[in-house]
């Protein structure tokens, strides 16, 4: 479903979490005004609002939210209406005390902060979706209805119960996968420590226990709690698609967020959102670039709304510094950038009371339009007015990065050889050489089709599911670069062993056989040499693994200067079919990745699209009639020189022209366009 289709937006999307219930009605009047005056479009309204709408389990009260709408309606500005459900009232927890999630050690959370409920407590369910269908049978028709936005954040704070309701769901879910106990027990490995089930009712969830509870329950357990979260996500989505068939329906994700897999969720979701918050002081925001290319490979590239950010500082983080003039505005370019198509942010109005009264918002505690934050939202608002160009236009990449939520969860279980491998950190240090070189990022499952692909980078895939091995060979086969890191192709999708050898299932394709490995201790180094790399020759450090490689067809690039396996492989190229596979058997530092990066870009003609210092971050984004827009954000304190192709270019921002190059100032945004 084409979001800019079923919700009649004039432009992109700019708005916000709008709470109007914790403020007197007569405030109303002026948020209409301050938001029209700051183009907003659109608000999302509901969220934490079960309390409000139903003061009891048989009362409910619409009369608020029925003049909310009429009001936003009137003042055109549409809404993002939620299902309440993120955060149940008190009465629930009272009448039910077992909606009530609870803890690995058998103790139940208390109402009265949010998100205090089960996922799989029938009570929530049952008088959530009793909620869900009195919304949206009373507004189905209303003109300020655009989308439905479920619950909130799932899994934010409560992303595991250990509840007697989840144990039985648990059995359940696995009857359903696995059929027979046989089948389990041998998925599991059950022969190990006397874990043998004979009877469903035998099998439990890893709460407590005395050590390392079974990996293939544990990885399972990870699995049927996202499954049982997005079953809660689906008892309300289905609710909605019946009533409200046309319009579009998700929830709000948080990024690189563990507990979910979002692959799987992006299929229940008619456009992707997520909520990003960078650290204030963290230098240029990669992580955050990286975020939203994988929240825009949920969908296989259509454009996603940024759906929270914050306009200056958070109350969460040990401290909470404010966002410099000019930074919130630069990183909101960042998300379009990178395929968004919406700028929102949690809040609209900062709170008077409440846990988050120090969080900021579009309007912050001076209430009024003359705060430097407004006045940032304000220009913001405006100027996202010119870019109706932009909208469902595609990010351009002919990189992808392999990404799985199975592996990370897999990757990541306790008992392996070295607890410091990290699946998001191998993640990033790869995204950081392509984003460093000012290449465009796909994220895509292990399965998926890769042929649109020059490079494909696999970091760190430990799980190698069934058909990733022969969709990873046919891909090098028919001609693409792969480039997958130590500890990869080691287990199967229970966390059993392929044996024979690692990577069993990508030795074929990597030309290498790795007999054993070799994690580091926090601190120890070893040294790579680097040889026949051209610019990337010399020598450099590396820690946290080393793999003792042996050749099987593959050449070396580079080998370890030191301990017993000095000068054996560390970095690998095999030639397979009509392309090319590297295999990097140890954590090198970070000038290494980037130039091995740049030499298999230069070797694939991989370019930026224009040429720009450091820190200047450059993607594409191409229309469906072809137009190709330029995006060019400068993250240095300091004016940067940009030397453009050839031709005569429009800042669609400014309007201004340029021809050769442009001066773009620190913290500053152009959208070029190719005149002509
Ligand atoms: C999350 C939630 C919001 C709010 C913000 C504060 O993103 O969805 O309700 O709590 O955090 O940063
Ligand atoms: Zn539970």
């Amino acid at each position: 479903m084409a979001i800019s289709k079923n919700v009649k937006l004039p432009h992109l999307f700019y708005g916000g979490d709008y709470n109007p219930e914790q403020w007197p009605e007569e405030v109303w009047k002026d948020d209409m005004r301050l938001m029209k005056k700051a183009g907003v479009n659109i608000v999302s309204i509901g969220i934490f609002s079960w309390a409000a709408l139903q003061p009891g389990p048989d009362k409910y009260d619409f009369a608020w939210m029925d003049r909310l709408m009429d009001l936003l309606a009137e003042n055109g500005i549409m809404a993002d209406l939620a299902t309440a459900t993120a955060s149940p009232p008190a009465w629930l927890a009272r009448l039910h005390p077992e909606s009530l999630p609870v803890d690995e050690n058998g103790a139940r959370y208390a109402q009265g902060s949010r998100q205090h409920y089960c996922p799989n407590s029938k009570a929530f369910r049952l008088y959530g979706q009793r909620l869900v269908r009195m919304l949206a049978e009373r507004y189905k028709d209303h003109p300020a209805l655009a989308m439905w936005h479920i619950n909130n954040e799932y899994a934010c704070h409560i992303s595991r119960c250990f509840c007697d309701e989840c144990t039985l769901e648990f059995r359940n879910w696995l009857q359903k996968r696995y059929g027979t106990l046989d089948e389990l027990n041998a998925r599991w490995g059950t022969n190990f420590w006397s874990q043998k089930y004979y009877e469903w009712e035998e099998i439990g969830l890893p709460g407590k226990t005395p050590t390392y509870a079974n990996p293939g329950q544990q990885l399972d357990y990870m699995r049927f709690m996202s499954d049982s979260l997005l079953d809660a996500y689906l008892g309300e989505y289905r609710i909605l698609r019946e009533i409200t068939p046309e319009l579009p329906i998700m929830t709000n994700l948080m990024g690189a967020h563990k507990p979910l897999d979002q692959f799987e969720w992006a299929k229940h979701m008619d456009v992707i959102t997520w909520d990003s918050y960078p650290e204030p002081t963290g230098g240029i925001p990669v992580f955050a670039a990286m975020q939203h290319d994988l929240m825009r490979g949920l969908k296989g590239g259509q454009p996603f709304i940024l759906m929270e950010q914050v306009t200056s500082q958070v109350n969460w983080r040990q401290q909470n510094p404010l966002k410099r003039p000019g930074v919130m505005r630069l990183w909101s370019y960042q998300t379009v950038a990178h395929g968004g198509d919406g700028v929102m942010f949690f809040q609209w109005r900062q709170s008077k009371a409440g846990a988050e009264k120090f969080h900021g918002a579009m309007v912050t505690h001076t209430g009024d339009e003359n705060s430097r934050v407004y006045r940032e939202v304000e220009q913001l608002g405006l100027e996202l007015q010119r870019l109706d160009a932009l909208i469902e236009s595609r990010v351009e990449a002919q990189v992808a990065i392999v990404f799985d939520w199975h592996n990370w969860w897999a990757l990541e279980l306790d008992s392996k050889p070295s607890r410091d491998v990290l699946y998001l950190e191998q993640v990033k240090q790869y995204y950081k050489a392509l984003f460093e070189h000012n290449v465009g990022v796909d994220f895509v499952q292990p399965d998926a089709d890769l042929s649109g692909y020059k490079l494909v980078l696999a970091p760190a895939l430990y799980m190698v599911a069934p058909g990733v091995q022969a969709n990873l060979e046919s891909f090098v086969q028919g001609g693409g670069t792969l480039l997958t890191t130590f500890f990869s192709g080691i287990v199967d999708e229970n966390d059993r062993l392929h044996l024979g050898g690692y990577p069993a299932p990508l030795r074929k394709v990597l030309g290498i056989c790795v007999e054993e490995f070799d994690p580091m201790l926090p601190g120890q180094t070893n040294g790579i040499a680097v040889e026949g790399l051209g610019e990337a020759d010399g020598q450099y450090s590396c820690s946290l693994w080393a793999d003792l490689i042996k050749l099987e067809g593959a050449r070396s690039l580079a080998s370890f200067t030191s301990d017993f396996f000095a000068g054996s492989p560390a970095v690998t190229e095999h030639a397979f079919g009509k392309g090319r596979a590297y295999y990097v058997g140890t954590q090198a530092e970070a000038a290494f990745t980037k130039s091995l990066i740049g030499r298999i870009l230069a070797d694939l003609e991989l370019q930026a699209p224009l040429q720009a210092p450091e820190g200047v971050e450059l993607t594409v984004r191409r229309a469906a009639d072809g137009e190709r827009y330029v995006f060019a954000l400068n993250h240095n304190a300091a004016a940067a020189q940009l030397t453009l192709p050839e031709g005569a270019y429009t800042d669609l921002l400014s309007g201004s022209s340029f021809n050769g190059s442009l001066e773009l100032a620190a913290n500053g945004v152009v959208i070029l366009q190719r005149q002509g």
